[in-house]
């Protein structure tokens, strides 16, 4: 198992130019998802045909409110089911039902758009929770076998590493109940990473987030792929998308209506349309996503 608290660097250039369509191939894809639908009523909250995810690479999966993105997390991390559609992890075929724990074993795990540490428990205990939960006493991985006996000794000593990672060692025994937003977000982030993930997925890790943390948040979220995970996150903010996404997906009515690198998908007109109703005159090569208000769409 890769021990993820030391750095490694992993291209982010392809070595193959890759489409910029809906539902392109990529090179190594880490996820692949095919025909995944997902219907609230008369509502299809989601309807992905193909959806490729490329390894170590940092995908921004963007789109207008209700777009279906938190949903479409929800199906892939076992959150909910979907009517249809089928999802490899890493060559696997992953079964309908699946359980976020099992996914967490697997190592898929995500973060929630409102965070959910539990504030009546330490930094600490958080951390160490997030992994018995998760992997369960009979699961527990390889990483933490040399040290069988002394389990609880080891699982401490990774949540103190990870803690010292994301600067927030000085907390750890701080009620999760004191922490502001942003250092809720780190420590979210920070535990999801105690299951020793290959695909971390973070629904708007920013938001909320006083400006302060912001650059310090994105650092981590880096850091993620230096170390050699995988990364899907939500954001509205399309100067963070433009700062640290090697690829963008955009959803618009649950599917997937474009793909591409962020300077190409700040220009894309079907994606502009999707932002701003269909008024955009297609003939307008120079109209990018607006800007202003922080980039914020
Ligand atoms: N449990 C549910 N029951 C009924 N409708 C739902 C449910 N969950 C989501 N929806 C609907 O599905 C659509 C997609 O919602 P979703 O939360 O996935 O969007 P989103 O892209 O994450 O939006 P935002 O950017 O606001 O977070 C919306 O129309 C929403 O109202
Ligand atoms: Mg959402």
């Amino acid at each position: 198992m890769t021990d993820t608290t030391t750095t490694e660097e992993y291209p982010r250039e392809p070595t193959d130019p890759i489409e910029a369509t809906p539902g392109s191939s990529k090179p190594d894809p880490i996820l692949r998802v095919d025909g995944m639908v997902r219907q609230f009523g008369g509502l299809k909250a989601v309807d992905v045909d193909h959806l490729e995810i490329q390894r170590h690479w940092i995908t921004a999966l963007i789109g207008p409110n209700g777009a279906g993105k938190t949903t479409f997390f929800n199906l892939l991390t076992g959150f909910d089911t979907p009517n249809a559609g089928t999802v490899v992890f890493d060559g696997d075929t992953l079964p309908k039902r699946v359980s976020p724990n099992q996914l967490a074993r697997d190592g898929m795990v995500r973060t929630f758009q409102l965070t959910k540490s539990l504030t009546r428990l330490p930094v600490i205990e958080n951390m160490k929770l997030g992994v018995k939960e998760q992997l369960g006493e009979h699961f527990l991985p390889a990483l933490f076998k040399p040290a069988w006996a002394s389990q609880e000794a080891s699982i401490e000593e990774r949540a103190d590493k990870l803690l010292a990672r994301f600067k927030m060692d000085h907390m750890r025994d701080e009620f999760a109940g004191t922490l502001s937003g942003g250092q809720r977000k780190l420590l979210e982030m920070a535990r999801s990473l105690m299951t020793d993930p290959r695909l971390v997925m973070l629904d708007e890790p920013m938001a909320g987030v006083n400006p302060a943390l912001t650059q310090s948040l994105l650092g981590h979220v880096v850091g993620l792929r230096d170390l050699g995970m995988t990364v899907i996150f939500v954001e509205h903010d399309m100067d963070v998308v433009h700062e640290i996404a090697d690829w963008v997906v955009v959803m618009a009515e649950g599917q997937i209506i474009a793909e591409g690198t962020p300077d190409a998908i700040s220009k894309n007109a079907k994606v502009i349309d999707a932002y701003l109703g269909a008024h955009h005159d297609d003939t307008d090569d120079d109209t990018e996503l607006p800007a202003d208000d922080g980039g914020h769409l």
